[in-house]
């Protein structure tokens, strides 16, 4: 049975969360979900790929795209109950998870906690280390900074960061998108997901007991979570893929699709019996 689902809302811990469901039902299950401040359109390309071969699960975290913010403080730990809680409506016992940035933290957090749920980790542009004194105090500053000035200069700001070189010449549209993510998150949730970001937990201890295959991919300039992060994670795990994703910093998924989707794709094939076309 094919389900043809995009934009569905479903209640979750008190909250309405909005999602995409790609795929046949009986297919594998790939969960993707996205970073911070963005909305899991950035994963459109990624479930197009995968669609015909995967039951693909995109879905926006509390407060971001079209889910609403609910009444808790935000935390990652209150990220992964809503990924297990929808996963648990979706009777979705085990699946594949991917998370880019904030998405990785999520990922590894909930792989730390509900290890049984998980029959492998795709990481994105993500670390497993807590913030350190100097993240947090710029995570604040961005907290003061929105307060005074607003969005619209927190966003541009954030762009400078997100995009490679190369992407400021050519993904002019990729970029206007990720513009229009940031702008339309309501400040409020700007503010609880930078604490929730700043409070987070380290994984690292974690990622040795981790029993399931990983990928860890990297834009080879991201500046926010770097390459030395990915290698960093990938020495610390036993059973790990590492790939520097060319042409690219903190979204490589949007701005060198083909070249992200490649190791996704050989990953994917590697640990199924189904082989899926490399773009
Ligand atoms: C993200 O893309 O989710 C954020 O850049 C993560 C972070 O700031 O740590």
């Amino acid at each position: 049975m094919k389900i043809k689902g995009r934009n569905i809302k479903q209640k979750i811990n008190n909250i309405n969360v909005s999602f995409n469901d790609l795929g046949r039902k009986e297919a594998p299950s790939i969960i993707f979900i996205h970073g911070f401040p963005f909305n899991k359109s950035i994963w459109d390309a990624q479930a197009e790929a995968l669609k015909d071969n995967y039951r693909v699960i995109t879905y926006d975290i509390r407060g971001h795209g079209e889910s609403s913010v609910g009444m808790e403080i935000f935390t990652i730990e209150l990220f992964v109950k809503d990924l297990i809680a929808l996963m648990d409506i979706l009777k979705i016992k085990k699946t594949i998870i991917c998370g880019l940035s904030m998405g990785g933290y999520i990922a590894l957090n909930a792989i730390e906690n509900y290890p049984e749920r998980f029959e492998a980790l795709i990481l994105s542009d993500t670390q497993s280390i807590a913030d350190t004194p100097e993240v947090k105090e710029k995570r604040m500053n961005a907290v003061d900074a929105i307060r005074k000035h607003g969005v619209e200069k927190f966003a541009n700001e954030s762009i400078k960061n997100l995009f490679s070189s190369e992407s400021f010449k050519t993904k002019t549209a990729e970029i206007a998108a990720v513009k229009a993510m940031i702008l339309s998150t309501a400040e409020q949730v700007l503010y609880f997901t930078l604490l929730a970001l700043t409070n987070r937990k380290g994984t690292s201890g974690n990622l040795p007991n981790i029993k399931v295959p990983v990928l860890i991919m990297v834009g080879e300039e991201d500046k926010i979570t770097p390459p030395a992060q990915a290698r960093y994670m990938h020495e610390k795990t036993n059973d790990s893929v590492l790939a520097t994703i060319s042409q690219s910093a903190h979204i490589p998924n949007l701005e060198n699709t083909p070249a992200f989707n490649e190791p996704l794709i050989e990953f994917l094939n590697s640990i199924s019996k189904m082989a899926l076309k490399t773009p």
